[in-house]
């Protein structure tokens, strides 16, 4: 009962911001995504009868224990729905640089789900993978699918209507999307924490509401209709609404730094001087910048003279979820798995399933 699953993460253009169901991970809004090609996840799992606990390992060490409940009880979704109560080696490499501030959850509960629900031998198709990715961060329903993608937010009170799916048939749009690092200092507010904070005490969350469907209306059909100059704008204007909700906020945060706005200020720099290119950030003081891919070179070169900036990597739309073959050596699965196999089998019991 083993498989080996890659994801990539996304990038929110119309940004997933608020839950309306803490403990199913639904959200208030539906969102859109770019999934992108040069940060992924690798993962995987083994469950087997002689485990006595989860063990989670996280490029190669041995994860908090902190962590591993986390993965555990995201797996408890997956035992419950597949009726069995083996416990699992989960093995994950991120090729994310998750020390720079770029997140990794949406590309892990992604490859979790994907090579967790195979390894149960559970048979399900994309679209309740997605329903399960969410299940560990919202945005990771977002990457079980390649190139632009929507989460639709549903309905239901049990989640089974809210789940994410390609954008029309529109896979082939080769937008250029940089990842921009800046130097930062502050200790950052979860987006897990800021968006719950918004959602509770900001009076300016109700603006969000009230627009947001429609920026994703205007975001879709730009999409359809390769329209970047109509993409671009409204992508930075909900970029920005969503982080004036937190200034609204009590106690109020700011995920920006100066660096942030340094990069804001050179893009628009950019577009005054007839070079299409878009911002958007999510819960953090990086900022993600938007371009058509005959401008990359150039947008690129700018960005990296800015002071404040420290790397920007160049990315493009990505894939959706896939499965590795089980002697995959990235993530060493079965050596790793015997070793950890035998070793938790020698300590104590600590849970029950
Ligand atoms: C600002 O998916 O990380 O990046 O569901 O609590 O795990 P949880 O949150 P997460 O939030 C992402 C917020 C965002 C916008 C987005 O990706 O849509």
């Amino acid at each position: 009962m083993e498989a080996i699953a890659k994801a990539h993460t996304n990038i929110a253009l119309i940004k997933y911001w608020g839950k309306r169901d803490e403990a199913l991970f639904l959200p208030m809004n539906s969102s859109l995504s770019i999934t992108l090609d040069k940060f992924y996840t690798t993962t995987a799992v083994q469950f087997c009868s002689c485990l006595k606990e989860d063990v989670f390992l996280l490029n190669g060490q041995l994860a908090s224990e902190d962590e591993t409940l986390k993965i555990s009880h995201f797996l408890d979704k997956i035992r419950d729905i597949a009726g069995q109560k083996l416990y699992a080696v989960v093995n994950s490499v991120n090729k994310v640089p998750t020390a720079a501030g770029f997140a990794s959850s949406a590309s892990g509960y992604a490859a979790l789900a994907a090579a967790a629900t195979k390894a149960i031998g559970l048979e399900i198709d994309n679209k309740t993978l997605s329903q399960i990715a969410r299940q560990g961060s919202g945005s990771a329903c977002r990457s079980i699918f390649g190139g632009y993608v929507e989460w639709q937010k549903g309905e239901k009170t049990d989640g089974t209507d809210s789940f994410a799916k390609p954008v029309g048939n529109e896979q082939e749009w080769n937008l250029s999307i940089l990842s921009v690092l800046v130097a930062s200092k502050q200790k950052k507010v979860l987006s897990r924490e800021g968006m719950k904070r918004t959602v509770e005490t900001s009076p300016f969350y109700a603006g969000w509401l009230e627009t947001v469907e429609k920026d994703l209306s205007l975001a879709r059909s730009a999409i359809n209709e390769h329209d970047f100059e109509k993409l671009g704008d409204v992508v930075e204007a909900n970029a920005l609404k969503m982080h004036a909700t937190t200034l609204g906020a009590n106690p109020p945060f700011m995920y920006w730094q100066s660096a942030t706005i340094d990069v804001i200020e050179h893009v628009q720099e950019l577009r005054s001087k007839g070079i299409k290119a878009y911002f958007t950030i999510d819960a953090g003081p990086n900022v993600k910048v938007i371009c058509q891919q005959k401008d990359e070179q150039v947008v690129r070169d700018l960005l990296l003279n800015v002071d404040s900036v420290e790397d920007v990597y160049l990315c493009h739309p990505g894939p959706g979820v896939t499965y590795l073959p089980a002697s995959t050596t990235e993530n060493g699965s079965k050596l790793l798995f015997n070793r950890f196999h035998q070793a938790n089998c020698a300590r104590t019991i600590s849970r029950n399933l």
